[in-house]
């Protein structure tokens, strides 16, 4: 292993980070569960504690005693191979265990990952470690998100707080930037943490395409829209046109049109979008149409991955033309740790990048992020491309 900051260290961290996110909530904020895609913030800070109590200190602390035999239940989210647990879709009905209790829950499973740190465990345990400190900061991400799902769409539209580039604004002049045709190395190659799915490295042939230096901004969103982007159907994929239809789907999330003025809804209160600012909170399905509709396409995530040093990025996932697939060779990790990212590998799209959101260090070009084509709550964007 190999990291610039003391693994003690970087938990400590972390789990400080988790809880400094949710200083701005009040107590009721936690709690609530406004569609499924959305996790209560309270569920968010106990299923990262559950994850080091299963995966660690059960396994690797002597003497180790649980806080409460039943959180196991309570803060699975997924993990088939550990047992029963609450759907779901049930997450919000949590008024039980409080909001303190999930806290001394954290306190009492990061004293004991302390102790554990401290005994000089074994390469493979830090390695797991290591997984739950990532596991951690992704959850971070979807924390600041859930919670601007839950303030933007309650009625009072409560500020959570300025976040940096929550308006983010590229004054570059806009370009495409020509690529060669060639065979070229995808992949993790470093000996820092990656996820499973970034490796193993492998080649890949590309023809020659050009990519922009620039993501989309809010003005041309709004050429789409005044276009008629929304009720061309030859734009849209069939599923695509389908959501559209089925949920009035007219502007991007946290769009609303106030007497002829676009405004959106931000941590920091509600605002007139800026034109210049690159549009967020879109689906893939609209991603995609917006592209047809600009006679041009989304890169692969190949391409992506390939061209990341020509521009800036980080401030907004940018959705891929490519289905989230495993790489040739991809070697699922034995046990329940098999589960994390292996078994999504079916019927979503990969987004590259990272986001406001994104937890400090987390971000890396060979990253791959991963949802349903539908889904817009997180920070996304786009970026176009065209074959040359
Ligand atoms: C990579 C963001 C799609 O949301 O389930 C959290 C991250 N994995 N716990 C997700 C994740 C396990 C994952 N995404
Ligand atoms: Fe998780």
């Amino acid at each position: 292993m190999n990291q610039d900051q003391p693994l003690l260290e970087l938990f400590n961290q972390t789990r400080a980070d988790s809880e400094n996110i949710c200083k701005p909530l009040a107590t009721e904020d936690y709690v609530v569960q406004p569609i499924v895609d959305v996790s209560p913030p309270k569920w968010h800070l106990g299923h990262t504690t559950w994850f080091f109590e299963e995966f660690l200190l059960t396994k690797y602390l002597s003497g180790y005693r649980r806080f409460d035999e039943r959180y196991a239940y309570v803060f699975n989210s997924y993990y088939e191979s550990m047992g029963k647990r609450v759907v779901r879709t049930d997450r919000g009905n949590l008024s039980r265990p409080s909001v303190s209790d999930v806290y001394s829950y954290r306190a009492h499973v990061t004293n004991a990952m302390i102790q554990l740190l401290y005994s000089e465990p074994a390469a493979e345990v830090l390695e797991v470690i290591e997984i739950g400190i990532h596991h951690e900061k992704q959850h971070q991400e979807l924390l600041l998100t859930d919670i601007k799902y839950i303030l933007g769409n309650n009625p009072l539209q409560p500020i959570y707080g300025a976040q940096k580039n929550e308006v983010f604004v590229e004054h570059q002049p806009a370009q495409m930037i020509p690529i060669d045709d060639g065979i070229y190395h995808i992949g993790h190659d470093e000996d820092t943490f990656c996820y499973d799915n970034e490796l193993p490295r492998h080649r890949v042939f590309v023809e020659p395409y050009a990519i922009s230096n620039k993501l989309v901004t809010n003005g041309e969103w709004m050429q789409f829209i005044e276009d008629g982007g929304y009720t061309k159907v030859l734009l849209w994929h069939t599923e695509g046109w389908d959501w559209v239809q089925k949920n009035d789907i007219n502007a991007p999330m946290y769009w609303f049109n106030d007497n002829g003025t676009w405004n959106n809804y931000l941590l920091s209160g509600s605002l007139e979008i800026d034109k210049n600012a690159a549009v967020t909170h879109i689906s893939y399905y609209e991603a995609y149409a917006f592209a047809q509709w600009k006679g041009l396409r989304l890169p692969t995530e190949f391409e992506w991955e390939i061209a990341q040093d020509k521009f800036k990025w980080g401030e907004r996932w940018e959705w891929t033309e490519s289905a989230y697939l495993p790489y040739p060779n991809y070697q699922k990790p034995d046990g329940a740790l098999g589960e994390y990212n292996g078994k999504f590998m079916v019927n979503q799209k990969v987004l590259r990048g990272s986001s406001i959101a994104t937890a400090a260090n987390h971000a890396r070009p060979t990253y791959r992020n991963f949802f349903h084509p539908y889904l817009r709550w997180q920070f996304t964007g786009l970026r176009l491309a065209q074959s040359l």
